[in-house]
């Protein structure tokens, strides 16, 4: 889809659709919607009346103009109230009203940036929401489908404003919008791709394209440089596995200083079939979605590249498959990490705090002032809080607070989880200095205290997206697949650290 601003008239304007705002509990119209009313001899008001439409949030209606308008159709969004709007609401309406309009066969649509100067939603904020709604709400995922779509793509959108002076503005809100909703689908389409496809190889090859595209250095450690670091817990999960794994580094330098700002660290089991401690088979066809995390890192530091905030940033995707064979991982066994303590396996399907350990402990030692890891870590994160939020773990306040608001802002839901030391006991080990599973009590929570070992002084934040980098509904911008959570709340969170 092409997205382009321009300054004009929406009821001037000759597409396949015009899309204008309704809100709940509105007595007159005014502004666009009034001009197009009365260019469609009361159509939309006359509507309004017989109580068709009411303005509820995401009601659409679509009008076909007859030729009273350039535009063939009009589509009236309903916003809900006016005082209960926000931008992600914007997102929402306009996600759903780009796929109903494309079912109808259009493929092109004019808007206005909805929702601007209402409920303290900028022009800025507004044309951004509808640059990543309607750039998010249309995603597929058609890679390996030979057979043709049922419908055609929008082809273009259209962001108009009457005022000149707004134009700018509009740009600005635009360019950020397609920035943060790209670098999304980015991670949808790597998450998506089955684990024959994106293997830990074709991760450093997307880091690889990705480095080239927007100027990051890029460093791929191979399985002797992991030997030499002596990541002995990342090398434990590699061991079932014929694939070679690779520990990706992405910088991005934007910062006077050389001190790395913001590090972000993201799971990337390509596939987890829990190892020896095998998973049931129900299901497990989701695990290829097991590297959202290192997903969402490696599109995150692709936004910022483009963005180009004032600030240093650094992602580590510890890239392997979780597989069994006569060479895996086995419970019971004693793994070294590369900090020196040593772990006992107790299930080898707890593999992801086993990778994270020495990505956290690389970090660590290389020197960061904020460290951020994001992994589909427990099924029991999934049990606390469901699929609607992702959990935030860490041992700094300021800086959970300040994920939680770049989260809202993305309109991406987190909730903090408690991290009391006496959750830690459940981790202890008889046999190593700790262990890999602390029990099934609040695993959430003693997965992440597990990497709080890792992270030592460092502020740090992990966020468990088990519950959040999938959804099997198609509801406002997120379509069934991957979600791409939480790219923007990390592209969000690094522009306010940058300011
Ligand atoms: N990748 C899984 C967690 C997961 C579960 C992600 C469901 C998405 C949806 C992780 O590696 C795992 O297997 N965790 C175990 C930990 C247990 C063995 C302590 C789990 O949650 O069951
Ligand atoms: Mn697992
Ligand atoms: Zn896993």
């Amino acid at each position: 889809m092409e997205i382009k601003v321009i300054v004009d008239d929406i009821t001037k304007i000759k597409t396949g659709a015009i899309i204008v705002n309704f809100f709940e509990g509105m007595e007159r119209l005014d502004g666009d919607i009034a001009t197009t009313d009365k260019a469609l001899d009361g159509a939309i008001s006359q509507l309004i009346s017989q109580g068709e439409i009411k303005g509820k949030l995401n009601e659409i209606t679509i009008i076909h103009s007859l030729g009273k308008l350039p535009a063939a159709r009009v589509a009236i969004a309903g916003l809900g109230k006016q005082q209960e709007l926000s931008q992600d609401k914007v997102r929402g309406v306009v996600a759903e009203t780009c796929r109903l309009l494309r079912q109808k066969g259009v493929n092109s649509i004019a808007t206005i940036a909805q929702g601007a100067g209402i409920a303290g939603i900028s022009l800025e904020s507004a044309t951004q929401a509808v640059t990543e709604g309607a750039l998010l709400g249309v995603y597929s995922f058609r890679r390996h489908i030979t057979k043709e779509a049922e419908y055609g793509e929008i082809k273009q959108l259209t962001i108009v404003d009457a005022d000149e002076a707004n134009l700018p503005i509009l740009e600005q809100g635009y360019h950020k919008g397609k920035v943060l909703a790209e670098a999304t689908n980015l991670a949808r389409d790597m998450v998506n791709e089955p684990a024959n496809y994106m293997t830990p190889n074709q991760m450093a090859e997307t880091a690889k394209r990705l480095a080239e595209t927007y100027g990051l250095e890029l460093s791929v450690f191979e399985r002797e440089q992991m030997q030499e670091l002596g990541m002995g817990a990342l090398l434990g999960v590699t061991r079932g596995s014929r694939q070679p794994p690779k520990f990706i580094v992405l910088h991005y330098r934007g910062g006077d200083s050389t001190e790395i700002d913001v590090a972000l660290v993201g799971k990337g089991i390509t596939f987890d079939s829990g190892g020896i401690s095998i998973k049931p088979s129900a299901k497990m066809d989701e695990m290829k979605g097991d590297m959202a995390g290192g997903a969402a890192v490696m599109a995150a530091i692709s936004a910022i590249a483009q963005l180009k905030p004032k600030i240093n940033v650094m992602a580590i995707i510890p890239a392997t498959e979780n597989l069994p064979s006569e060479n895996a991982l086995k419970p019971g066994d004693i793994l070294t990490a590369m900090s020196g303590k040593t772990i006992e396996i107790i299930s080898t399907d707890a593999e992801g705090r086993l990778i994270l350990a020495d990505a956290l402990d690389y970090v660590r030692k290389f020197g960061a002032k904020f460290m951020i890891d994001v992994a589909t870590l427990t099924g029991a994160c999934v049990i606390a809080l469901g699929k609607v939020c992702t959990g935030a773990f860490g041992n700094n306040q300021e800086l959970i607070d300040r994920i939680i608001a770049a989260g809202t802002e993305a309109g991406e839901l987190i909730w903090q989880m408690p991290m009391y030391d006496q959750y830690k006991e459940q981790n202890k080990s008889d046999v190593a200095d700790i262990k890999n599973v602390g029990g099934r009590e609040g695993g959430a929570i003693t997965a992440a205290q597990f990497l709080s070992e890792f992270a030592g002084d460092t502020p740090w934040v992990h966020l468990d997206i088990a519950g959040t980098s999938m959804t099997d509904k198609e509801k406002n911008y997120l379509v069934k697949g991957a979600t791409g959570v939480p790219v923007r709340t990390l592209v969000n969170l690094v522009l306010s650290l940058a300011k």
